[in-house]
């Protein structure tokens, strides 16, 4: 399984005094450093973490993958075909909410997710939709191209018992196994921590997890080499 690295809470931390630092760029330069398998950013519309600066000088820098987390708009589609990131991961969006609340409703939106996919392909960008870890969403991003899909783990990470969490966890199981067998790739994420991965990395159709929150809040208590190291531990183990 592969460790992907969301830095949008850093670009929040720097946005907040409206100063330099600290700087999502030199983060994952540094991320890269400790053993990360790829970057990953949400540019928002309302740009409450990264700019264009941001991305522009990651898609320089960045030596790993960068995946660009984007709702499917015309000017973040125009400047995601720009840039040329290795991944655009295609999200729901809604300006109210603190972080991305769901998956993408691919049935209820078929023709403008095909139409981005479309666009998005047609600038050599793989596409990975991020829906929830249901069969139907699954066969619609198959049937409309995606490369992949990104199985959303909000669920799982918050369920209030055990119970449920291995419920969701089956259900998780049982969708990624679905998405291999018809030919997507499988990444997942959203509130996976250093507690819910044990659990998690039994499942071996997922390809990778893209975490954000979780790792950029231990770095602050040790370091950001270590806070990467050990959940490099728990994910390759
Ligand atoms: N994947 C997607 C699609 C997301 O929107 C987010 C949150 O920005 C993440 C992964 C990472 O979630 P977290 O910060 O909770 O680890």
């Amino acid at each position: 399984m592969r460790f992907t690295l969301n830095v949008d809470h850093v670009a929040y931390l720097r946005n907040m005094r409206g100063e330099q630092q600290p700087d999502p760029v030199a983060f994952a330069l540094m991320a890269e450093q400790y053993g990360v398998d790829g970057i990953v950013v949400h540019l928002r519309e309302d740009r409450r973490h990264v700019n264009e600066r941001d991305v522009r000088l990651l898609r320089e820098l960045v030596s790993t993958k960068l995946d660009l987390e984007m709702a499917a708009v015309d000017e973040i589609i125009e400047i995601a075909c720009d840039v040329q990131p290795e991944l655009a991961t295609l999200v729901p969006e809604k300006r109210q909410e603190l972080t991305t609340e769901g998956g993408l409703n691919v049935l209820d939106n078929i023709s403008r997710v095909k139409k981005t996919i479309e666009k998005l392909h047609g600038a050599d960008i793989e596409v990975s939709l991020f829906v929830e870890p249901d069969i139907d969403q699954i066969d619609a991003s198959k049937e409309i191209d995606a490369d992949m899909i990104e199985i959303h783990t909000g669920v799982y990470a918050n369920a209030p018992t055990d119970a449920e969490m291995f419920d969701e966890l089956e259900r998780i199981r049982i969708a990624s196994i679905h998405a291999k067998k018809i030919g997507l790739g499988v990444n997942a994420g959203h509130g996976l921590d250093y507690q819910n991965i044990k659990d998690f990395i039994v499942l071996e159709d997922i390809d990778e997890v893209s975490i954000g929150q979780a790792v950029v809040a231990r770095s602050v208590f040790v370091g950001l080499e270590r806070a990467i190291k050990e959940m490099l531990y728990f994910i390759r183990k």
